[in-house]
């Protein structure tokens, strides 16, 4: 029987909410072969307005020392450093835990209403790899601003940070095994703007590079704002895209809406040691304390994370919980009394919890 410890921390709005129902269908998920014990620990903005702190040393401490780390959401719109930003340590911690690749899975389940008109056999199966730690997010505290006329911000690309992500695409397209919904063909997509920037040209340069030692996948291109419209064309046609930290964060948003929306959209911040699993959305202020939040997102987060354990530790019992876990999604969200308001449904977020744990 294993026994992994997870550092539990919802954060602010919405994200407490959520990050508790998927703490309880990952319990509802142990088995002879795999447990969980929590601990929980705080972040956020709401924090910092309290304390002066948005990550205090505990979190930081607590993250490295846990199996795994289960988050909910940070950030408020209302509360702001001096230069206008707003506290965003869930960026933090991907820097300071070296979590270099967002994976975003985009998945259509059946019974859930996509703003797209799709063919029959349309099928919306694809995974987003987010370059986590550089790119534009690498001016992170240290853009620069003179007087009140000018400010700037750099974009980053290196070798190192483009080829082990570009390596986790390849890798993650070799796992799926199946290939895109529109053709079976195992592929890996590399999205940037190498036309006109020499950082997403050196991007493109690298992927091709390492492109050459995964022969059995294809590799494939295209630009950033072509790109954007091909997701919502055909996003049939696609099986792992790789891309540049910011345009990942915009990229795999638009991507939730073709799939019911951010309520329903996972990730993973991965990197070689540590990995954080969180929804793909944010506090969600305007929804917040209403107990309306779809918690779908974030269990789907808690899936990844079973199946990041069940592959790092080599344990199918952690592996078995995540194949659970999303079959018991999968399931409930076939019946539209589960859904919650954001994909048309009347649910709260502890009904549509409930659904989940009643199917697993
Ligand atoms: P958001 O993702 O919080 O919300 C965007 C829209 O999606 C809102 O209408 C919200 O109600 C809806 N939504 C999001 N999650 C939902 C869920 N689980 N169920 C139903 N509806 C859901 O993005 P927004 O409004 O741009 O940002 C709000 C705050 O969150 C900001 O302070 C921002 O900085 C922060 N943020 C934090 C992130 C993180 O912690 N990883 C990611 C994105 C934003
Ligand atoms: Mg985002």
């Amino acid at each position: 029987m294993s026994h992994y410890k997870i550092a539990q921390i919802g954060g602010d709005g919405i994200g407490p909410d959520v990050i508790a129902e998927a703490g309880r269908v990952l319990e509802a998920a142990q088995s002879d072969g795999v447990c969980f014990s929590f601990e929980e620990a705080e972040v956020g903005a709401a924090l910092y307005h309290r304390t002066g702190e948005d990550l205090p040393r505990e979190t930081v401490d607590l993250c490295r020392a846990v199996d795994a780390i289960l988050f909910g959401a940070a950030g408020l719109p209302d509360i702001r450093h001096a230069d206008g930003t707003e506290l965003t340590p869930q960026i933090t911690l991907r820097m300071l835990l070296d979590l270099y690749a967002g994976m975003r899975p985009v998945k259509l389940y059946p019974g859930v209403p996509s703003p797209l008109r799709l063919p029959p056999d349309g099928r919306i199966d694809y995974v987003i790899l987010r370059e986590n730690t550089e790119g534009l997010f690498a001016s992170l505290g240290g853009g620069s601003k003179v007087g009140e006329e000018l400010a700037v911000d750099t974009l980053v690309i290196t070798r190192k940070g483009t080829e082990r992500v570009v390596r986790r695409a390849f890798e993650t397209a070799r796992a799926r095994g199946r290939g895109a919904p529109a053709d079976g063909v195992r592929r890996v997509t590399c999205v940037d703007k190498a036309n006109v920037f020499r950082s997403y040209a050196f991007f493109r340069q690298v992927f091709q590079e390492t492109a050459c030692d995964y022969p059995d996948v294809r590799a494939d291109f295209a630009y950033v704002d072509a790109m954007s419209m091909y997701v919502v064309q055909a996003p049939w046609r696609y099986d792992v895209i790789v891309l540049e930290n910011m345009f990942g964060d915009i990229l795999s948003d638009l991507g939730a809406a073709t799939v019911g929306g951010l309520g329903l959209a996972p990730s993973a911040d991965v990197g070689d040691r540590y990995a954080l699993f969180q929804p793909c959305h944010g506090s969600a202020p305007d929804i917040a304390g209403k107990g309306v939040a779809n918690p779908v997102a974030a269990i789907l987060s808690a899936a990844l994370l079973c199946r990041w354990l069940g592959l790092q530790q080599r344990d199918p019992a952690a592996t078995a919980a995540a194949d659970r876990i999303d079959a018991a999604v999968a399931r409930a969200l076939t019946d539209p009394r589960a859904h919650t308001r954001d994909i048309g449904g009347s649910a709260s977020t502890r009904e549509c919890a409930d659904a989940v744990i009643a199917a697993l």
